[in-house]
């Protein structure tokens, strides 16, 4: 297999480059190499690699400044999607793209599949639901996985702010009333290869098992690394001075990918856990 990754050097893209390592054939680029937001770039690069199989992970991934940069957060995740969806369907290779769960509203009382409708609060939210549309509307061979709630040591991320600040003594109010799952990259990077192995197309979610509020998993965090836990104080989003609004609930329902796949997802605190070891082996926190 012939493998091209976009957004390569990011969260997501570098545990994908991983797990596909030995496996296939990979091209691994990033901005530097390829602009996704560029068309004429997604042809040369498809045309001149002639993949199997596209994985985009190039994208808008900062929500909050997305409420003030709306049009570069469409450029990268709508247009960007739809070039690279184009230069696949040109060149008959599969796409793999990649959803959030901020596309829905938090108004739902049980997991979100695959087909429940979409109400995006945020600008990112909303640019990541016309990326999904543009994908479809492109018509190409496709699967698309959305996820939630990422952290590996790849880049910035939730759990990486949280040690810091308390390992400088920061006091830390953090949101209890927004409940998703946390969701090691490296686990998502997994679920890629077992979806592409078992054939799968269309939409499927992907997170950890279980569910927890960012609270909740501050706490963990800190209560596994042995830092003290009265830093810690619990708060209602809207008291937090974050420009973007949040699903309250977002957590996915993972029946299908099981039903797909045949193996569940591995429970967030188990995740958690191991990539709190890695780090602490590495002696950084991220
Ligand atoms: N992180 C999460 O919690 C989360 C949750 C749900 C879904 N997702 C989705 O998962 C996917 C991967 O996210 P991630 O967290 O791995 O993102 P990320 O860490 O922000 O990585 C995105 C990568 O895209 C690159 N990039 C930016 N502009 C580009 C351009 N014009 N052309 C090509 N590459 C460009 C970035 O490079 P620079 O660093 O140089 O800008 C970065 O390496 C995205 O589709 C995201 O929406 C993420």
């Amino acid at each position: 297999m012939r493998l091209l990754i976009t957004g390569g050097l990011g969260l997501l893209g570098k545990e994908i480059d991983a797990v596909f390592h030995g496996r296939a054939e990979v091209r691994t680029t990033d901005r530097e190499d390829w602009d996704v937001t560029d068309p004429a770039a997604c042809r040369r690069e498809v045309d001149g690699f002639r993949p199997d199989v596209v994985i985009h992970c190039a994208a808008w991934t900062a929500v909050d400044r997305a409420e003030s940069e709306a049009e570069a957060a469409r450029l990268l995740n709508v247009e960007g999607t739809r070039n690279v969806a184009r230069a696949c369907r040109e060149r008959g290779a599969l796409m793999v793209a990649f959803g959030t769960d901020y596309i829905f509203d938090g108004g739902s009382s049980r997991p979100y599949r695959e087909e429940d409708p979409a109400n995006p609060l945020s600008v990112y939210g909303k640019t990541k639901w016309a990326a999904e549309l543009a994908l479809r509307e492109e018509g190409g061979d496709h699967l698309l996985v959305r996820t939630q709630w990422l952290f590996g040591p790849a880049g910035r991320n939730f759990i990486g702010t949280i040690l810091e600040k308390a390992r400088r003594g920061d006091a830390l109010r953090v949101a209890s009333d927004q409940v998703g799952c946390p969701t090691f990259s490296r686990d998502l990077a997994g679920a890629v290869r077992d979806l592409l192995g078992a054939g799968a197309r269309g939409t499927v979610h992907f997170s950890s098992k279980g569910e927890t509020s960012w609270f909740g998993l501050a706490r963990y965090v800190l209560e596994r690394c042995g830092l003290p836990a009265a830093l810690l104080s619990p708060a209602r989003t809207r008291e937090l001075p974050y420009p973007a609004p949040r699903p309250v609930y977002g957590v996915l329902s993972k029946e299908k990918f099981r039903a797909i796949t045949g193996r569940s997802p591995r429970r967030w605190e188990e995740a958690v856990g191991e990539y709190l070891e890695m780090i602490d082996s590495e002696g950084g926190a991220r």
